[in-house]
């Protein structure tokens, strides 16, 4: 795909589609008005007639065949002044979904000027992922063949004042690696757990590596990870027979030497809970249980199609959760690798257990910055929904620069708290402190039990229960937190 900035006037640019805004009311985009002047009003009459509102999500696909545009595309802005980055991020995933279902070879977009504060590197930026969301498809294993590919090939963002035209191009330009990087994510994550096992990652890490030579990829086994002391973390995978991997990525766009920032991902690519079983409803969804670690692939791919220019390492616990004569059992006392005891109070809190032995490897790469992301908790869900991904830090600058990211990148965390009382309620009789507790503040606990691994680190932490995937009609992953992730590493380019 070929991602452009277009500096032509709109009568004047050739394009299978132009993408063009209507707010409600029928007025018309700047681009829209010159349109409709050079197809004599085409569009004014179609919005005249009343065909065409301009209410937010509206479509309407209008045949043109002007010597310029063979088609336009109205898309539905809402009020004035109700067009925040939000909404121009879904009206383009929406108008590029149903254009990707025509004939149309390339098209150019006109809704970035709809914007109250327009930014063309942030909506380009945009535009670009929200291409690469409305193209993209789950890989569907299905018996029947697959539905044919769009025709799409290149896409126009179209900017005011040519002085916009390097922003802009940079952003279409790093918009479609986090793209690139999200759709990694979504694939990952959408397998099936018996596709995608522990084995199956270490696999796409040295699949990582092999496509990029700024990525090297280690793979430790079991063995190894019982010479590390990993005790915490081993003890997850007692009860399955699919062997445990570290997947370590490596990727180096920086300074030779320069303190590297390590993301440090959730593997789990099924949690039945173990012995501390789930309930049958939903637990299909718990193959997305790996989507941290999706994410920090994803990471590792958009930096390395971007060169972004930052040392990174990508640090994987994968295994599965299972229960068997041999699992751990609620009570069992396990010694991490930082040599403090964990009381199993409950298997089914293991993200945390592969986490904290994962969070003290780290320590051997120095790392400037460690964040970890992980579908941590239920109450996440909870207390933040589908919308905002919860960050828990030991420094509030950090966390103060993920939450900007998030905004930025309209890929929204939010910050909560943590604290001394917080940790009180993890106390053990049996161990230096229990890996479950109490329903109450379940998620800030979880990052309280984390924290106990990060001294002297400077580590925040994600909590993408709610946000990594969709459930329902719609279910699947969403790619989140991808483009916050990069937006907060580009920030510190
Ligand atoms: N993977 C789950 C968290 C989860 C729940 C993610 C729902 C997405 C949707 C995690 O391993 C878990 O089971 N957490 C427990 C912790 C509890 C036992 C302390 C939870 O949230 O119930
Ligand atoms: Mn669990
Ligand atoms: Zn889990």
């Amino acid at each position: 795909m070929r991602l452009y900035a277009a500096t032509t006037a709109p009568q004047r640019q050739k394009t299978d589609c132009a993408i063009v805004g209507l707010h409600e009311g029928g007025k018309l985009s700047v681009a829209g008005v010159a349109l409709d002047a050079a197809l004599k009003g085409r569009l004014s009459r179609v919005i005249k007639r009343g065909d065409v509102h301009g209410k937010p999500g509206e479509l309407r696909l209008l045949d043109t065949d002007g010597a310029t545009c063979e088609r336009v595309l109205l898309v539905g802005l809402g009020k004035p002044g109700s067009f925040g980055r939000k909404q121009y991020r879904k009206a383009l995933v929406s108008a590029l979904g149903a254009l990707a279902k025509t004939g149309a070879r390339d098209a150019v977009s006109y809704l970035g000027e709809a914007l109250a504060e327009p930014d063309a590197y942030y909506d380009a930026r945009l535009a670009a992922e929200a291409l690469g969301a409305a193209l993209y498809r789950i890989p569907v294993i299905r018996s029947s063949r697959k539905p044919a590919a769009p025709a799409l090939r290149s896409f126009g963002f179209a900017v005011a004042a040519g002085t916009q035209k390097a922003a802009a191009q940079r952003g279409l330009d790093q918009g479609q690696a986090i793209a690139a990087g999200a759709a990694l994510t979504r694939d990952l994550a959408n397998l099936p757990a018996n596709v995608c096992t522990p084995g199956y990652l270490a696999q796409q890490a040295k699949e990582l590596a092999r496509a990029h030579k700024t990525v090297k990829a280690q793979v430790l086994d079991e063995r190894e990870l019982r010479r590390l002391k990993m005790g915490s973390f081993l003890s997850v995978t007692n009860g399955t027979d699919e062997p445990a991997k570290l997947i370590v990525m490596r990727y180096s766009g920086g300074r030779a030497g320069a303190a590297p920032v390590a993301l440090v991902g959730k593997g789990v690519t099924f949690d039945s809970g173990g012995i501390s079983l789930k309930q049958p409803p939903g637990m299909d969804e718990m193959k997305f249980d790996m989507t941290g670690a999706a994410s920090v692939f994803g990471a590792i791919k958009a930096a390395a199609e971007m060169e972004l220019k930052l040392n990174l390492v990508g640090i994987v616990p994968a295994c599965e959760n299972m229960p068997s004569g041999r699992a751990t059992k609620p009570g069992d006392i396990v010694r991490s690798m930082s040599g403090q005891t964990i009381e199993v109070i409950n298997t089914d809190a293991e993200g945390r257990l592969i986490l904290c032995d994962a969070l003290t490897y780290a320590r051997r790469f120095k790392p400037a910055t460690v964040v970890d992301i992980a579908t941590l908790t239920g109450a996440c869900v909870i207390a933040l929904g589908a919308h905002h991904t919860a960050v828990m830090s030991n420094d509030d600058e950090l966390a103060g620069e993920l939450v900007a990211a998030g905004r930025r990148a309209e890929d929204r965390c939010w910050h909560m708290p943590m604290g001394e009382e917080y940790h009180d309620q993890l106390k053990s009789n049996f161990a230096d402190f229990a890996n479950a507790c109490g329903r109450d503040g379940g998620a800030i606990t979880a990052a309280c039990f984390l924290a106990k691994f990060t001294d002297g680190l400077r580590w925040a932490h994600l909590d993408i229960a709610g946000t990594a995937y969709l459930t329902g009609s719609h279910k699947g992953s969403t790619g989140r937190p991808v483009p916050l992730l990069m937006d907060f590493l580009l920030g510190r380019t």
